[in-house]
């Protein structure tokens, strides 16, 4: 699928204004940033937890062009108030997921868009602002990622064949909380020897989009939002990976993610961790 073969019907309708948007959004993102460190113009859940002024200006932007075409619609982002709508289909957006890295300048952040229809994911995408790669997916209809720039050769994604637990590389992050962050770190301590390695890469939309195309082989994170998990999810689910939480579907609490031939195994060895 590409922006250059539009499909049919509701989720792909949702997936092509997604897709639009958040390319819109990339580009904005890509342009505004400065050279060297970005400011942080203050900060959330901690002093570490950050937001600048780019990535409000680029959840305005995402608010703007979606709400152009779909006034009734509801809307979650990351850097503003929550909008109820009235048309069962809301849209849970991070605009810009890997501050830190934004900041910083380490080219690992991207937007992340996803369409939700009486709460249930339906469209997402995530577009790597430093690559210009973009990541798609459809509930029922696939996983698909397009080369930069955009418009460019679209390939299917089907998560490939991982190794065994013993040499799997996990994707992870942790929390903003230093609270939070000891006792990971502490399941940490237990996992790592027991997989082949760890990688913090710091955008979860990206890492779970990486876990789509093989770029680790499974992954975990406690304290995810919605905006963080909602796009880069549902490619992961899309490309065959099985994704669990705690008790059901993954949340706040809990994400756990890998290839359907590792991931009874794995998700018993996170859990076994003290995740
Ligand atoms: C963060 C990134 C990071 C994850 C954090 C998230 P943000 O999102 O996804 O990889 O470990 O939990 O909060 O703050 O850069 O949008």
């Amino acid at each position: 699928m590409s922006t250059n073969t539009p499909p049919a019907g509701r989720p792909e309708a949702l997936y092509r204004l997604a897709e639009r948007v958040a390319i819109e959004a990339a580009e904005f993102v890509r342009v505004s940033r400065p050279p060297g460190r970005v400011e942080v113009a203050a900060t959330k859940s901690s002093p570490t937890d950050a937001v600048t002024e780019i990535d409000r200006a680029t959840e305005d932007l995402i608010r703007a062009a979606i709400a152009a075409e779909r006034p009734d619609d509801g809307f979650v982002g990351e850097e503003g108030e929550d909008l109820i709508g009235t048309s069962g289909v809301d849209w849970v957006v991070d605009p810009i997921d890997g501050t830190v890295n934004f900041v910083y300048g380490i080219g690992a952040y991207g937007v992340s868009i996803a369409a939700r229809v009486d709460g249930a994911v339906v469209a997402g995408c995530v577009v790597n602002v430093a690559t210009g790669e973009t990541y798609g997916a459809v509930l029922g209809g696939g996983a698909w990622k397009t080369q930069a720039p955009a418009g460019g050769p679209t390939t299917p994604l089907t998560a490939p064949t991982p190794p065994s637990v013993a040499l799997a590389l996990v994707a992870t992050g942790f929390s903003y909380r230093p609270e939070i962050r000891a006792a990971q770190a502490a399941a940490m301590t237990q996992l790592l020897p027991q997989v082949r390695d760890i990688r913090r890469i710091g955008s979860a939309a990206l890492d779970l989009c990486g876990l789509a195309e093989g770029r680790c082989d499974a992954y975990v994170e406690q304290g995810l939002k919605p905006w963080d998990l909602a796009a880069g999810s549902l490619v992961a689910a899309e490309a065959g990976i099985v994704l669990e939480g705690l008790d059901g579907p993954p949340d706040e609490r809990l994400v756990m993610a890998a290839h359907p031939l590792i991931c009874r195994e794995y998700f018993a060895l996170v859990r076994a961790c003290g995740f």
